[in-house]
């Protein structure tokens, strides 16, 4: 069935209305599709919608050189439907190997099986229908019925996207919900009243072939008289990438325990950052205000923690040094200490005294070595040795 044109937009999320925005740009892409596009790929020239629904699952995180082998194979396997439905889902497995995202293949064979079951084996016609199918988006439904029997539905993959983001001059990140729910109203008023195959055809070998993410060959595009990215030289900046959340920060303060040529070092838990490292004792619950000198409380908290280990001498607050992380910053505040007096010959339980002249070698995380290093390494230790 055809749709009318205020159905042009059956699905949830889509604008109701249907006054046609834009007819050029639909002709734009039409014209150039039967001129330009690519008319001899195997799942086209033909209305039978399980060929047609085999490749846009398959050409669903695949590209095109990628899918023809397959395609071939696995027909040769299932020529129609039902052999799909009645095979075994391992074999089903078995043809789909290699091709990756393996959801696609146990989601191809339900589907297959619904079909059968639901349709008499018969794929709906109604993209709405199509889309509560097991594997079967929206811009799926919308390809196969556009493709199968000519129905008025929007395409919204990552190259329309793309393509989209640069002719409107979109500047808000396409994955986001409002960007896209945009994106599709945008494609539903856009639909052609005619030639909804090369239209839909057009988009995607448009944005495969010429808008390409690097380089797009916008002098060859039906679109560059109406598209504001090259009107405006932004076509590397459009779509706009992913915008990257900001990274969590994190303070910890660290006590660099010094005496007698060696420094207190603490055993990392096995589970978490630097597990099973070695590293520097820290302050717990402690976020020092960034201003140079000690606070009283600090005093009192470095006194405590330092008094499991001896007694506290002198204290100086060092510079602040960060840390990034894949997912946060670390802000170590360390502390030089020295103590007049050690409690035990032996360190406490999960903590070492270790030589500072073999800090080098220890396994201690990357910044914390830099900071020995820097503070007692080497040049610090034969500079001490002097005195
Ligand atoms: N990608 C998704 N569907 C396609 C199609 N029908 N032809 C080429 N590439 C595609
Ligand atoms: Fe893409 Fe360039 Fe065409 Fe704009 S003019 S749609 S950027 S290829």
């Amino acid at each position: 069935m055809k749709y009318k044109l205020e159905e042009a937009a059956p699905l949830p999320g889509a604008a109701g209305g249907a006054a046609l925005d834009d007819p050029g740009f639909s002709a734009a892409v039409i014209g150039w599709q039967k001129e330009h596009g690519r008319h001899v790929l195997p799942w086209q020239n033909t209305r039978d919608a399980y060929l047609i629904w085999l490749s846009e699952i398959m050409l669903q995180q695949t590209q095109v050189a990628a899918v023809l082998g397959y395609y071939a194979r696995f027909l040769t396997r299932f020529p129609t439907l039902r052999d799909l439905a009645a095979a075994p889902v391992e074999d089903v497995m078995a043809q789909w190997s290699g091709l990756g995202y393996y959801t696609r293949a146990r989601n191809l064979h339900k589907c297959a099986q619904r079909v059968v079951a639901e349709y008499d084996g018969v794929f709906p016609s109604d993209p709405a229908l199509l889309a509560e199918l097991p594997g079967i988006g929206r811009s799926t439904a919308a390809a196969i019925s556009a493709f199968s029997s000519g129905t008025r539905a929007a395409i919204m993959d990552g190259n329309v996207k793309r393509v989209f983001a640069r002719v409107f001059g979109i500047a808000t990140y396409p994955g986001e919900k409002k960007t896209e729910q945009a994106m599709w109203r945008r494609a539903e008023a856009l639909l052609p009243l005619q030639g909804i195959e090369s239209y839909t055809q057009g988009l995607m070998d448009l944005g495969a072939t010429l808008c390409t993410r690097s380089s797009p060959s916008c002098e060859r595009c039906p679109l560059q008289a109406r598209c504001v990215a090259h009107a405006t030289g932004r076509t590397k900046d459009l779509p706009v990438r992913k915008p990257k959340k900001a990274s969590p920060e994190k303070h910890a303060t660290m006590l660099v325990i010094v005496d007698a040529g060696q420094v207190l070092l603490e055993q990392r838990p096995d589970a978490g950052i630097w597990g099973g490292l070695l590293s520097l004792p820290e302050l717990d619950g402690h976020t020092p205000a960034d201003d140079g000198h000690v606070a009283a409380a600090d005093h009192a908290a470095l006194t405590l923690a330092v008094g499991r280990h001896g007694t506290l001498e002198s204290h100086e607050r060092l510079s602040t040094i960060t840390h990034v992380f894949t997912h946060y910053k670390l802000h170590i505040a360390p502390y030089r200490v020295t103590l007049s007096r050690r409690l035990h010959a032996a360190a406490e339980a999960g903590h070492v005294w270790y030589d500072q002249a073999r800090l080098a070698d220890a396994p201690l995380p990357a910044p914390i070595k830099k900071l020995l290093l820097e503070l007692l390494g080497d040049g610090a230790a034969a500079q001490a040795r002097m005195f």
